[in-house]
């Protein structure tokens, strides 16, 4: 008997082993199909930014650069914002400094100094001594070496989305900001839409139980606009680059109602995109040139999974017919929200308080909450920095508000010496797809890894809390 309990012992020790050297050896095959992608040291004497704070700055002198179609309306917005100076306007084009600075004067503020000519103007900019604040909006690949340049003159630096197009220009903005400790951060406005900020609250009120997946996208014909861009640039890009060119609207709101890098992060990515149709059908259309090898797809979805187990699910298109779409849908535990194309929210009947979801029978999360419950829901959960400023930002506008509430947060923080809504982290994370994606679709859909730019730091942080 003895013997025999023994022998089964050995057995089971044996299976045992080899269970765990056939789950380690298929862990590591896992592992060995994620395309790797280098995260450079981060260099002797440096730290990270998480909850970078800064010295207050009660009177922002803001400088601009790149007024095109979106520069200006950035201008008007701050305008209405006490403790603001506009100080320098920047674009290549004369003309269009000159229309900004106008519009200023006729407001009766003081002129801003006017810098232009060529792509180079921009370093005297960066070089004044008396700007706190340089803005960003100018074409994509002039984003990032404005914003290191500017960082290392001493400036907080705020970008237009995406802030950088490559993993050099993410990583060399992270060692910037690191170094210099000056704020960095990208001006992703799509997360601070109402319906986002409502959603972020009910998610971190526990009204929609632990987030599981997500999804977010662009898809919106940029037919209108495709001859407005200075000299073609945004095109150019997609001619020559394949993926996910445009991800921070739909990525943004998602990874904040996940507190990425507060707690979560974004492990690998898998992308799949169509054939080229719509882009070049349109430049031949309009120039007769024959482009035999337009880089991005008419469509591009990209799967995200994060260390937490969670998924994410992003799309761009910029060129089918379709209404304009960033989708932004969240599934959790206990609820479900959904934005486009109808807003909504399916609630676990259980979780909605009494007062809401009196005379009202079966609140299943089989279908959404009947009208009368959402407005409720809209109300009682609305954020606090949108109940702030709600009223004043649908007054000023851009985009229905959301604009000015990113412009108003951004001068609020740097006024009062308080770490920004976003960081340089979120602004690599969220432009990183753009290189990644680009790695996936060349391997045949390959999954690859999506580094830890926090380079260690995406635990330390409990949770997304916008400073008060
Ligand atoms: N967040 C949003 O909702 C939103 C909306 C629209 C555009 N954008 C972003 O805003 C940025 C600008 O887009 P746009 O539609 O205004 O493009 P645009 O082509 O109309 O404007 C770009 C401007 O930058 C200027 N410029 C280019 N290089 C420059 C340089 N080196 N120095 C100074 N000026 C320079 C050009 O002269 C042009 O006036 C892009 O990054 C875009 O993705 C964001």
């Amino acid at each position: 008997m003895k013997r025999i309990t023994f022998g089964w012992i050995i057995v089971c020790l044996l299976a045992a082993n080899c269970f765990c050297l056939s789950a380690q050896s298929s862990d590591k095959k896992a592992q060995n199909r994620v395309i790797k992608v280098k995260t450079p040291a981060r260099p002797a004497g440096q730290t990270d930014v998480l909850s970078l704070q800064c010295d207050p700055i009660p009177t922002v002198r803001v400088a601009f650069i790149g007024l095109g179609m979106r520069g200006p309306g950035a201008v008007e917005r701050m305008t209405h914002i006490d403790g603001v100076e506009i100080v320098a306007l920047c674009d290549v084009e004369q003309k269009n400094v000159e229309k900004c600075n106008a519009k200023l004067v006729a407001k009766g503020l003081p002129k801003a100094k006017e810098f232009y000519g060529d792509t180079e103007v921009w370093r005297q900019v960066t070089a004044l001594p008396n700007v706190d604040l340089v803005y960003v909006a100018t074409d994509w690949v002039h984003h990032a070496v404005i914003g290191v340049q500017a960082m290392k003159e001493g400036k907080h630096v705020a970008i237009e989305v995406p802030a950088a197009m490559s993993m050099q220009e993410i990583w060399d903005l992270i060692n910037t900001s690191e170094q210099t400790r000056k704020h960095c951060i990208q001006l992703e406005n799509c997360v601070y839409d109402f319906f986002e900020l409502t959603t972020l609250n009910m998610v971190q009120q526990g009204l929609l139980g632990e987030i599981i997946h997500g999804e977010g996208a662009y898809i919106h014909g940029l037919q209108p606009y495709w001859d407005q861009y200075w000299k073609n640039w945004r095109m150019e890009f997609n001619e020559k680059h394949r993926g996910d060119v445009y991800p921070t609207h739909g990525l943004g709101p998602v990874c904040q109602a996940m507190n990425i890098h507060r707690g979560d992060k974004l492990n690998y990515l898998v992308a799949m995109d169509t054939k080229a149709i719509g882009n070049p059908a349109y430049i031949k259309e309009k120039t007769g040139r024959t482009v035999e090898n337009f880089r991005n797809g008419d469509h591009t979805c990209t799967m995200i999974s994060t260390e937490k187990g969670k998924s994410i699910l992003i799309e761009h298109n910029v060129t089918s017919p379709r209404p304009y779409n960033r989708m932004y849908q969240l599934t959790g535990t206990k609820g479900f929200a959904n934005k486009y194309p109808v807003e909504g929210f399916a609630l676990d009947g259980g979780e909605i308080d009494a007062s809401i979801a009196a005379n009202h029978e079966n609140l299943t999360a089989h279908s959404f909450v009947p009208e009368k419950v959402k407005t409720a829901l809209m109300q009682k959960y609305k954020h606090p920095i949108a109940k702030d400023i709600e009223e004043k930002a649908k007054q000023v506008g851009g985009h229905g508000g959301m604009d000015f509430i990113m412009d108003y947060r951004l001068i609020y923080c740097l006024q009062k010496g308080l770490p920004l809504d976003m960081d340089v982290y979120d602004l690599a994370e969220w432009c990183s797809l753009i290189p990644l994606t680009e790695i996936s679709l060349d391997n045949n859909s390959a999954p690859v890894e999506i580094p830890d730019f926090t380079r260690g730091g995406w635990n330390k942080l409990d949770g997304l809390h916008f400073a008060q």
